[in-house]
């Protein structure tokens, strides 16, 4: 079997990386590993490698950044000339990002089989740019690989057939898992000052919540006011860095709330585990936490997750910042409450998946 696997964006990373080292165990599975250039600073890319022990990519596209239409359309060009050119048996993306729609798009026109993995979540909002990406790829994809039972419903509702559908639990559990112990060694709690248990960890990314200078500021306020309790420390996104340092007056960071460069996923995992809650908009967060047992306020109106809040510790806190501050202290007030992982969570996705395919191309 001939694999090409897709990374592109910081969250591709660590979905990708056990499917790499599956099938380099298996040895009967030649793969190119395709990075698209979506992201390209060292903290958004390069420290993944390192971190997740992925081998360099087979091609870099180096697409970088621009509008939907001009990304979407560059890895496009240039990936198809990957394909036709290697032909490969099966394209395997992930996730929700431009550059996982624009390369089952191409997999799909060159009738090459396209395995998505992560498929069928919905937030039901067209708002989010990640909802048309999972929609186009879904209905493109011949093999839809899922985390959670409710995505078999929204696939199912969309018109995809059962035999395209593969309940298999969730990839980027998989890394964690791996990983937890090494990231155990990782200094960053003592090297920012931090104490176990005694920090808020923030990350917002989302064009929703920071592309507006005035919502930004107000959820600043909030964060800032959630100090009273615990410090507050917050890797900030390229995409808010940008509002960050265009905002006047400047937004402060400060020994109570201090805003770093986005780490790596070793410190990342090692700061989520330790904290006393994690108030975020990430998609995948909202996962990692529900397996850590770490409470987790999701600052959005809509979750693709629903599964983190009926089974694990995340709360959707709306994007209102009085919300979000009532969500954050009611937590920190009664602690984390009980919760269960939910089922395939379990560290054997990556397995689960080489299984279908293989039997499809070996
Ligand atoms: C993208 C994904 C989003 C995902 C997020 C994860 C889409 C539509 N969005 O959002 O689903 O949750 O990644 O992090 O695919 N930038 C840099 N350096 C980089 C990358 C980006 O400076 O390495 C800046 C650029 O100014 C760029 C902006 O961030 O214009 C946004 O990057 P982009 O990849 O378009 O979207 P994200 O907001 O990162
Ligand atoms: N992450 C990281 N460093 C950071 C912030 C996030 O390693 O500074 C990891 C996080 O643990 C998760 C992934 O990046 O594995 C989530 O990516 P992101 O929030 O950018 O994207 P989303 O999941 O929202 O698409």
């Amino acid at each position: 079997m001939k694999a090409v696997l897709v990374v592109g964006a910081r969250p591709n990373f660590m979905k990708v990386a056990p499917l790499v080292r599956e099938f380099a165990k298996r040895g009967n599975v030649e793969t190119l590993l395709v990075h698209t250039g979506q992201h390209y600073d060292q903290n958004m890319s390069k420290v993944f490698f390192e971190d997740l022990e992925l081998p360099e990519p087979d091609i870099y596209l180096g697409v970088g950044s621009g509008s939907h239409a001009e990304q979407t359309a560059k890895v496009m060009v240039a990936f198809e000339i990957i394909v036709e050119d290697q032909r490969p048996d099966v394209i395997i993306v992930v996730g929700d990002v431009n550059s996982t729609l624009a390369c089952s798009l191409v997999g799909a026109k060159l009738r090459i089989p396209v395995a998505h993995v992560e498929a069928g979540l919905r937030s039901f909002d067209l708002d989010m740019p990640e909802e048309i990406n999972r929609m186009v790829t879904d209905i493109l994809s011949s093999f839809c690989f899922t985390t959670s039972p409710e995505a078999e419903v929204n696939l199912r509702r969309e018109g995809v057939g059962g035999d395209r559908i593969f309940y298999v639990g969730n990839i980027m559990i998989d890394s964690l898992l791996h990983y937890l112990e090494k990231a155990g060694g990782s200094t960053i709690l003592a090297d920012l000052g931090l104490a176990e248990r005694d920090y808020i960890l923030v990350t917002l990314h989302r064009p929703s919540n920071v592309d507006d200078p005035e919502d930004l500021r107000s959820l600043f306020e909030t964060l800032g006011s959630l100090t009273e309790y615990h410090p507050v420390i917050f890797p900030v996104h390229p995409r808010t860095r940008k509002m960050i340092d265009s905002a006047s007056p400047p937004f402060k960071s400060s020994a109570a709330f201090r805003m770093i460069e986005p780490v790596g996923y070793l410190d990342f995992l090692r700061m989520m585990k330790s904290a006393s809650m994690v108030i975020t908009d990430s998609g995948g967060i909202q996962e990692e936490t529900t397996v850590l047992g770490v409470p987790c306020v999701t600052v959005r109106e809509n979750t693709e997750r629903p599964i983190t809040i009926e089974m694990g510790t995340n709360v959707l806190a709306g994007t209102d910042p009085l919300k979000v501050r009532d969500a954050a202290v009611r937590i920190l007030k009664k602690g984390p409450g009980a919760h269960r992982i939910p089922p395939l969570w379990d560290g054997r996705t990556a397995q689960r998946i080489a299984d279908v395919l293989e039997k499809k191309f070996s």
